[in-house]
């Protein structure tokens, strides 16, 4: 049985990955087809607060509104819980606040079960290591197990049937003059959700099947990239694996598209930009939305371009 405390409060920050988490080889546990790595957005994330709820009924706030207990944010949220309390009476009261810039639209599930998982942890007393609370985020969102760590972090898909393996893992290194740009094009729902998403791809795409041996690939370019802090050489990596990425979406049945034309249209300058020797390189998510990685030094030429990116610094002390 669980023993809880009044209320407990925790932060995760949301994450970009670099090398991407595209398809799942069991839909239940949200394991996945290959490892991903990617980085942390420091103070840009998820705050969550938990409380034992004084009416009896369990109740969930979204940036300060309440939400309707069958919404979907509120349902698996309430389902996650439900994995930790079974079958004993905890009614919870779970407050989430997102401080990523709703301007950016950048999705917030990652930080958002990160969040709840380190909340449950202490609300619940559980004192579960790190790794063990990576494994148990993941089943709320894939993407969520490299959320629980700062910086560059590794998702190792791992081999165990329970997936107790398959979790993020902090690549000891800084890079303080990194920098993420999010660039704007459209913050409303996406039409087809990752879990869909990916299940689409595995099922439909024959392209599908060069996808896992690209991402080990890249994760080793990284990783190299990383330890040299080789801006070109993991921007050319992260581009090139997001848009393979995107072209195992296209090549399913139906396709799956998540471009705007003014993603694309971003993507032309951008690529503008590398041709005037900035070197500026993008990434893309399950969203029309794209992330630039820079050098500091860069940034003044790249917002003349783009004025209302927001910048994230994610190894600012
Ligand atoms: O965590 P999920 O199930 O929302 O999947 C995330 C998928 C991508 O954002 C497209 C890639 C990634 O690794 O974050």
């Amino acid at each position: 049985t669980l023993q809880v405390k009044p209320s407990a409060e925790a932060f995760a920050p949301s994450n970009i990955a670099l090398c991407k988490y595209w398809g799942k080889r069991d839909n239940a546990l949200n394991l996945p087809v290959n490892s991903s790595l990617s980085i942390s957005l420091g103070h840009l994330g998820t705050h969550t607060r938990l409380a034992l709820s004084d009416s009896g009924e369990d109740k969930v706030l979204l940036n300060g509104k309440e939400q309707a207990l069958d919404s979907p944010f509120a349902a698996k949220a309430i389902a996650f819980w439900d994995l930790f309390r079974r079958d004993q009476i905890l009614p919870i009261e779970i407050n989430t606040t997102n401080n990523i810039p709703t301007a950016a639209g950048l999705a917030s599930s990652a930080s958002g079960f990160a969040a709840l998982t380190k909340a449950i942890n202490e609300f619940a007393n559980l004192n579960l290591p790190i790794d063990v609370l990576s494994a148990f985020a993941r089943m709320g969102s894939g993407s969520a197990c490299r959320s629980l760590f700062d910086g560059f972090v590794e998702w190792e898909m791992g081999q165990l049937e329970d997936g107790m393996d398959s979790h993020g893992i902090a690549l000891e290194a800084s890079w303080p003059d990194l920098r993420v740009g999010l660039v704007k094009v459209e913050t409303g729902e996406k039409a087809v959700d990752s879990r869909s998403g990916m299940k689409r791809t595995v099922e439909t795409a024959h392209l599908y099947q060069s996808w896992p041996m690209q991402a080990a690939m890249d994760i080793q370019k990284l990783r190299q990239a990383i330890a040299d802090k080789d801006i070109d050489a993991l921007g050319m990596t992260a581009e090139h694996n997001a848009m393979s990425m995107h072209a195992t979406m296209i090549a399913s049945w139906p396709p799956l598209l998540y471009w705007q034309p003014a993603s694309v249209a971003v993507m032309q300058n951008v690529w503008g930009l590398r041709e005037q020797g900035v070197s500026v390189y993008l990434t893309m998510d399950a969203g029309p939305n794209i992330k630039l990685l820079f050098e500091a030094d860069q940034e003044a030429a790249i917002k003349a371009v783009f004025n209302d990116m927001e910048v994230v610094a994610p190894f600012a002390s």
